[in-house]
């Protein structure tokens, strides 16, 4: 009963599970062919050569982007993912939408239809088709190919209460007039036709757009009233479109809404501003303007950034910057300005920042400006400036004159508010004492790249209390360490807490012999003497130590020599020792069986017929027993009868000495050895030496002949026990290997 419960439950528990699963496996078979997020509302299904919508979308999904994939049938299915914010289908080959294709889709705001095969407004079904989606705010359909936007029928425009930004770049669209494209969309506030071919502009009529962006569009003409269309307009970018020719008569355009202004890249000869009185930015860089004639801005009295750079302009009248009273940045780099008129900033009471570096300017002049701080006239043919140069100026804080041909500076230039002075590649040898005596704030100080030879003194900075940044590099220093002065100068400039320049940017250029070195490399040893001295004798602790060092390493060495030479000693000793005893107990033995062999031998007169006992008597009587002679020569009891003569003891030594396991002989002997050997003792010839000679298997018994010096031909019978387990060295060969008889 219990078991069927626990089944029961066992069950419950596996079909809950499995239904988990299912669910589970509907989504996650989506998310192993797309991305999703953890909470799975964004799919990414992006690149996966998907014609159709992939199976298996939960209506959760709010973002969803199956872009760069086949699809060629605008997917109905889509109308199911209620939740959708933002669908991305760019990147296939759509070329109609169904009518009520984004029905449901309540909350879409982002549709990107870009990169598809439109080509006709009618094939979106315009009318319809955002009035599905309610919150929609931007429609991108770039790089479409819809040619026109002229002309449009009622049923080609677009219409949708909600739509904010639309996108047609791209879209080989060659022309706009008629009826505006916009009028069906009310609440319109960002239109983008960028790169296109567009010809004619005109009648772009919407009440609500706020930013138009017409670049790169081979727009020639725009009629003088076409902004007027568009009241609300607040940002005009109309760059790069080269044809566009813009001048004091022609495509004079106005807005009195537009407040940024981007007409870059065309064909200005003239700014022609004065129909934007609202406008606070213009960027007019890389045009045609000539020439600012007077008044030229007279109307712009907002403007707070003027980008004239990259231009022709050559003069600049004295009343040009009339009008300009918000100007803070103004930017005539790269033009070809020769003269500024004196008075001609004055005009421009909020300018803070001037930009003329590269042009023409051959001297600083005598600027003025109550507010201006920051001038950059870098990369100009400036080569004098005058001590008053800078007193037009009573807010310069900063002056890049670098990239210029100044080769003097005239004592005392003066500002009281000057804090940086750049003068960094330019011509100058010489500064002294007066020369930055009157710029009290003088903060930072640049000379990089200049010829200046003698070394600097500290009182040119006597009037300089804030001075903290030098730049010197680069310059053709003469060192001569001997002069008090530029060891002075040295510290002056490196000396923690008011170093102003590291010390490896301070080069000598001259004399020959310190040329690439630093001032202190050059002279260190002249402003160190005593280093010198201190050195000499580091030097000399250095070599002790040195030595000191090698002969502990020496001894260390001959230690470890003389500790090995020792062990080796001694194994060898051990060696010998062993070799030796093996040769004791081998020369015992052969004295041991000569003895008894000479015991054994028959006596020769047992040859003869037995004496009778009469010849008996009278026979000399035997002294001494062979026995007793052969304990005398022993010194033990061991009875041995066999006598045995196999090779020498040297010949045995010298084979176990090659085999290299002496110590087999006894060491490595197992008590079972030993207690076999006891017992072969015990029986009749049986020493283990001698076993070890005669242990081919297969002899039982064998004949020796034996060559003593000793004895005389003398032959013995030797009866050798093959019992004996075979010796480690023998276990070394193959198993099949028997040792021959010839080894031995
Ligand atoms: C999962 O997909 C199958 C068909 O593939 C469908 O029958 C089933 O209802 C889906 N389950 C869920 C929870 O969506
Ligand atoms: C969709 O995927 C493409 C390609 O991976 C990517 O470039 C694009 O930014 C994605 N769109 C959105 C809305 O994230
Ligand atoms: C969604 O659209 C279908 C038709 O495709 C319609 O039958 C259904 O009522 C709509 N659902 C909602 C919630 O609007
Ligand atoms: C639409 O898709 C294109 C191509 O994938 C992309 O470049 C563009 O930024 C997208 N538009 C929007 C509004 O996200
Ligand atoms: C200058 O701006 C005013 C509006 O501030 C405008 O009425 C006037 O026509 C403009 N002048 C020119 C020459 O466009
Ligand atoms: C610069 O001023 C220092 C200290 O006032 C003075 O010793 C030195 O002679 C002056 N150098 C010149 C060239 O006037």
């Amino acid at each position: 009963m219990f078991l069927l419960r626990i089944l029961g439950i066992f069950t419950i528990i596996l079909s809950t599970k499995s239904e988990i699963v299912d669910f589970d496996d509907n989504n996650s078979e989506i998310c192993y062919l797309c991305i999703c997020n953890v909470d799975k509302t964004s799919v990414d299904c992006s690149r996966r050569g998907l014609t159709n919508l992939p199976a298996g979308l939960n209506s959760k999904v709010k973002k969803l982007n199956i872009s760069n994939n086949e699809i060629t049938l605008f997917p109905s299915s889509l109308s199911t993912l209620y939740n959708l914010v933002s669908l991305d289908i760019s990147s296939n080959h759509i070329s109609d939408i169904p009518e009520n294709a984004l029905q449901n889709l309540t909350l879409l705001e982002v549709l990107n239809l870009s990169r598809n095969n439109f080509e006709t407004w009618i094939s979106l079904n315009p009318n319809e088709i955002l009035q599905q989606t309610p919150s929609l705010k931007i429609l991108d359909l770039s790089h479409n190919k819809f040619k026109t936007l002229a002309n449009l029928a009622n049923q080609e425009l677009l219409i949708s209460p909600s739509l904010e930004t639309l996108i047609l770049d791209n879209c080989q669209i060659e022309s706009i007039h008629g009826r505006s494209p916009l009028s069906g969309l009310i609440n319109i506030r960002v239109f983008k036709i960028n790169n296109n071919p567009l010809l004619r502009f005109q009648n772009l009529i919407s009440p609500t757009l706020k930013s138009l962006y017409l670049s790169n569009c081979k727009l020639s003409y725009i009629n003088p009233n076409e902004l007027s269309y568009l009241p609300s307009l607040v940002y005009l970018k109309m760059s790069h479109n080269y044809r566009l020719e813009i001048s004091s008569t022609v495509n004079t355009l106005s807005s009195v809404s537009l407040k940024y202004l981007d007409i870059s890249y065309c064909n200005v000869i003239q700014p022609s501003l004065k129909g934007f009185p609202n406008l606070r930015k213009a960027i007019i860089n890389h045009n045609m303007i000539r020439s600012l004639p007077s008044n030229e801005f007279i109307n712009n009295t907002k403007l707070e950034y003027l980008d004239m750079s990259y231009n022709n302009i050559g003069s600049i009248s004295s009343n040009t910057f009339r009008g300009l009273s918000s100007v803070k940045f103004l930017d005539l780099s790269w033009n070809e300005i020769a003269q500024i008129p004196e008075n001609s900033l004055l005009e421009m009471p909020s300018l803070t920042q001037i930009k003329l570096a590269r042009n023409y300017l051959t001297n600083v002049g005598h600027l003025k400006s109550t507010s201006l701080s920051i001038i950059d006239m870098s990369s100009c043919e400036i080569n004098s400036i005058g001590k008053d140069s800078l007193e037009g100026l009573p807010s310069l804080i900063d002056i890049d004159l670098s990239h210029n041909l100044i080769s003097r500076l005239p004592d005392s230039l003066s500002s009281n508010t000057l804090k940086y002075l750049n003068l960094n590649f330019n011509r100058l040898s010489y500064i002294g004492n007066y020369t930055f005596f009157m710029l009290p704030r003088l903060t930072g100080l640049g000379v990089v790249g200049n010829r200046f030879t003698i070394i600097w003194s500290r009182f040119y900075f006597q009037s300089n209390p804030y001075l903290e940044n030098l730049d010197l590099t680069d310059n053709m220093w003469r060192c001569d360490c001997l002069d008090e002065n530029m060891f002075d100068f040295y510290e002056y400039v490196t000396l923690e807490p008011n170093k102003k320049e590291e010390s490896y940017n301070l080069m000598c250029h001259s004399p020959l012999d310190v040329v690439g070195q630093t001032w202190l490399e050059a002279c260190y040893f002249t402003w160190n003497p005593s280093e010198r001295t201190t050195n000499a004798t580091n030097l000399i602790w250095f070599i002790i130590v040195m030595i000191v060092g090698l002969a502990l390493c020496l001894v260390l060495v001959n230690g470890i020599k003389s500790s090995m030479n020792r062990r080796l000693a001694t194994i060898q000793a051990e060696r010998e020792r062993q070799v030796e005893e093996a040769r004791d107990r081998l020369r015992q033995l052969r004295i041991r069986a000569e003895q008894e062999a000479l015991c054994n031998t028959p006596d020769p007169r047992d040859l003869i017929a037995p004496p009778t006992y009469d010849e008996a008597l009278s026979m000399p009587k035997l002294n001494v027993s062979c026995h007793s002679l052969n304990e005398t020569g022993s010194g033990k009891s061991r009875k041995k009868r066999g006598r045995r003569k196999t090779k020498s003891s040297g010949d045995l030594l010298e084979e176990t000495e090659r085999d290299g396991d002496i110590e087999d002989l006894e060491l490595t002997e197992t008590s079972v050895d030993s207690r076999r050997r006891c017992r072969r003792r015990s029986r009749k010839y049986g020493s283990h030496e001698i076993a070890e000679l005669d242990q081919s298997p297969g002899v039982r018994r064998r004949l020796m002949s034996d060559h003593d010096n000793e004895s005389d031909n003398v032959t013995v019978q030797v009866e050798a026990e093959l019992e004996r387990p075979q010796r480690p060295r023998n276990r070394r060969h193959s198993v099949t290997e028997v040792p021959r008889e010839s080894n031995f």
